[in-house]
């Protein structure tokens, strides 16, 4: 196995409250237990006849017809008291086959089916919050909630997994066009899909700061990472005045660090190269409350009433492993309640979520930022949801049919985003479900 690749905020553990012998053998046992487990995909893989792959999805044109015309026939639940945080999984044949992401041009990473994922109980699952009823995604009446608005996801790669599975689930079934779309390194990172029935547009702004970020984010070559603390992302706040609902996700690169300024001034940096090893050391939360902060602030001001949707952090499972070894998440079901306890960071950078989103309601009440109290602020908490789904990664299955030519030593696995179709359609699920309530 490799070097351990700094990837995961897992490499930035406080001492654990757990016992140190508990806390070592742990990733140890796991990626054993991994070996096996992947050895066992790999039988299946070559075991199982092509028919198998084809199979996945062919009853998706059906089920997508099952699924509206159950959805339609549910009397009007209208989710306005109930919060769909607390949950969990529960067996649901096909639920999460309900498109083919060749076909809406996601990210070729996240196309689990194309790559040759084989097991494919990963999309047998739906989300069942505690004590409220969540209905399957319905492309109608997310578009009749947002009636004639412009939608943006604006953030991180987990916000354009998000976005791009929204597009997936509604072109699956509405006529569409694409408005625009950068070229090259960029294709996936800033485009704008119409539905013209409903006159909606639907928007990515790639921002993985939220606020002004130079360097990497702009060039992948680049190794640093420069964010400017008190700037809005310059992509997304050219267009601001035309957004209505905004949907904000942010975090990973925040813990994978940076050097931050405020207006050209370092203030500090965080996991930073060692020639900025003199400047404060910031840490994470206090960059990523700010980072919220002025998003936030922008899109609450210019009398523009909007939508502002926090999305909490969705977590990662590397736990620690390499992330070029190829047994690095393999599990292939969620965990069940109690099984892992979500890590300490994740559940930190949730709660800065939170805690933004609160303040931001406050300063909307209190009409501070001009928009007259016309924001609206919701937060839309996947953490939990997200966490227990370790099964629903690409994992191996970001490459094109990783095992065509053996098995490697080495291979990267992407333990963080969600195969698509995959449980982020259930992001999609929950954010109908917010936009749909009355004001
Ligand atoms: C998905 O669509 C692509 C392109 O149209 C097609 O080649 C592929 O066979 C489809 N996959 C499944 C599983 O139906
Ligand atoms: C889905 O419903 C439409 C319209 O009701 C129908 O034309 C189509 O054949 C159905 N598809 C399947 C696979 O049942
Ligand atoms: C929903 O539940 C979560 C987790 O228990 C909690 O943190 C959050 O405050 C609740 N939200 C509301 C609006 O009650
Ligand atoms: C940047 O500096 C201004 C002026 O001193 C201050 O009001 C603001 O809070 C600072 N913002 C950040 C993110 O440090
Ligand atoms: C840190 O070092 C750089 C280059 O050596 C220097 O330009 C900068 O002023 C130093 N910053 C602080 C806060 O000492």
């Amino acid at each position: 196995m490799g070097a351990y690749k700094p990837l995961d905020p897992r490499n930035q553990l406080k001492p654990s409250s757990k016992t140190p012998g508990c806390f070592l053998s742990k990733p140890v046992c796991a990626s054993l237990v991994c070996g096996v487990l992947s050895l066992a995909l790999l039988h299946l893989l070559c075991c199982s006849s092509p028919g198998t792959q084809q199979a996945v999805l062919s009853p998706l044109r059906q089920y997508i017809n099952n699924t509206y015309s159950f959805v339609s026939s549910v009397p009007g639940n209208n989710g306005k008291s109930c919060n769909y945080s607390e949950g969990r999984w529960v067996w649901a044949p096909g639920h999460a086959r309900r498109y083919n992401a060749t076909e809406c041009n996601v990210k070729e990473r996240q196309d689990c089916i194309r790559n040759g994922r084989p097991d494919t109980k990963y999309l047998d699952w739906r989300w069942q919050p505690t004590g409220c009823p969540l209905p399957a995604f319905d492309a109608r009446t997310f578009l009749s909630a947002v009636r004639g608005k412009h939608v943006a996801f604006i953030g991180d790669s987990m916000a354009r997994n998000q976005a791009q599975s929204l597009i997936c689930l509604l072109t699956a079934v509405f006529p569409y066009h694409l408005v625009y779309r950068d070229t090259g390194e960029h294709k996936h990172n800033f485009w704008r899909y119409a539905f013209p029935s409903h006159d909606v547009t639907v928007s990515y702004y790639w921002a993985p700061f939220l606020v002004r970020g130079k360097g990497k984010p702009e060039d992948d070559g680049i190794k640093e990472n420069h964010v400017h603390l008190d700037v809005p992302g310059d992509r997304w706040a050219a267009d601001v005045d035309t957004i209505d609902v905004a949907v904000l996700a942010a975090g990973h690169w925040l813990l994978n660090g940076a050097v931050y300024y405020n207006s050209s001034q370092v203030i500090g940096a965080h996991n930073a190269p060692p020639e900025y090893s003199n400047y404060t050391k910031i840490g994470y939360a206090w960059p990523l409350h700010m980072a919220y902060r002025k998003a936030v602030e922008r899109l609450s001001s210019g009398g523009r009433p909007r939508t502002v949707v926090l999305a909490t952090f969705s977590p990662s499972h590397f736990a620690g492993r390499p992330t070029d070894s190829p047994t690095a998440c393999t599990k292939m079901e969620p965990y069940e309640e109690g099984e892992e306890e979500l890590v300490w960071i994740f559940k930190e950078v949730r709660d800065i979520v939170c805690e933004e989103a609160e303040l931001a309601k406050a300063r909307v009440v209190a009409g501070e930022g001009g928009g007259g109290g016309a924001t609206r602020i919701e937060v839309l908490d996947v953490t939990k949801l997200a966490w227990m789904r370790p099964d629903g990664h690409p994992s191996v299955y970001m490459n094109y049919h990783p095992f065509e030519h053996g098995v490697p030593e080495r291979m990267y696995s992407d333990c963080l985003h969600f195969c698509l179709p995959g449980p982020v359609d259930t992001f999609n699920e929950i954010l109908v479900q917010i936009l749909k309530r009355r004001r």
